[in-house]
């Protein structure tokens, strides 16, 4: 697919990963749908940004989680662009949940957030991308998480492990004309709340011994979009790992 005029639309957008994301695509010609929940001030900013060079962009408050909140999220990308041609479902949450003090709630956030939301917004847009005969849709995963696995973090990794399900699911269902892909980065931005041995560990996971930049995520995101015969595939983007 040729990016220039194309319409995306980020999930947690306004910041790390998501935004330089956006950044990417908007560099590349795309028009963005900054979705945010909380970050509504970052939102605004990259939507400045992105109009400065020239795209159009809005941001758009919603709480992926929810299918309501979804359906006005997509209501208004298409109010306004009248097409959504690639979806990058990023937002996510990350928190260390040990097994034993794993609750009901956590459980549920973790999935409700981190694979639910990936399924309401595709099949929202998919209904979009299939009435116009193409569309992207990129899921963002974890390599560590969804991959391998994280005994100190399992409902995250399962609901990343269902993302990647979820990707070849998808790919499957919207054939031929919706391309679904996953990424799964390694330790490409470390939570801000991380410890020095929490980062020194993460970068002793990976073989190239450093860790990676949202800049990776976004490169891997462009040569996805720009492919047109890969389909229900998960890239590992993580510095090399064979720790399984
Ligand atoms: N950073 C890494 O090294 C790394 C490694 C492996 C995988 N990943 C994956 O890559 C993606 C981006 O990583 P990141 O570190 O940039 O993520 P992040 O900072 O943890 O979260 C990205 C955004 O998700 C949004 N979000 C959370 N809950 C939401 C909800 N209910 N509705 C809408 N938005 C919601 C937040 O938006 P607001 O701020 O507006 O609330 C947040 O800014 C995630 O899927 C993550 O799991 C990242």
């Amino acid at each position: 697919m040729d990016i220039k005029n194309k319409v995306a639309l980020v999930t947690g957008g306004a910041k790390r990963v998501g935004r330089t994301i956006a950044l990417e695509l908007a560099e590349h010609g795309a028009n963005l749908v900054i979705n945010y929940n909380s970050s509504k001030k970052e939102a605004d900013e990259i939507v400045e940004l992105i109009r400065k060079t020239g795209r159009k962009a809005i941001a758009v408050k919603a709480d992926v989680s929810k299918a309501d909140e979804v359906a006005k999220l997509v209501d208004v990308a298409l109010n306004k662009f009248e097409r959504v041609d690639i979806l990058m479902n990023n937002a996510a949450i990350f928190f260390k949940t040990p097994f034993l003090e794993i609750t009901e709630e956590d459980w549920d956030l973790f999935m409700n957030v981190n694979l639910k939301s990936a399924f309401l917004c595709s099949q929202k847009v998919a209904k979009v991308m299939l009435e116009r005969g193409s569309g992207k849709i990129i899921n963002i995963a974890d390599a560590a998480g969804g991959i391998k696995g994280w005994k100190s973090y399992i409902p995250y990794s399962v609901s990343k492990a269902g993302l990647i399900m979820l990707t070849k699911t998808m790919a499957k269902a919207l054939a031929p004309n919706i391309h679904v892909n996953a990424i799964a980065p390694g330790p490409v931005l470390l939570p801000e709340n991380y410890s020095e041995k929490e980062k020194k560990r993460a970068i002793e996971s990976t073989l190239l011994k450093r860790l990676g930049s949202p800049e990776d995520i976004a490169k891997a995101v462009i040569f996805l979009v720009k492919s047109d015969y890969i389909t229900g595939e998960t890239i590992t983007v993580d510095g090399g790992n064979l720790i399984s």
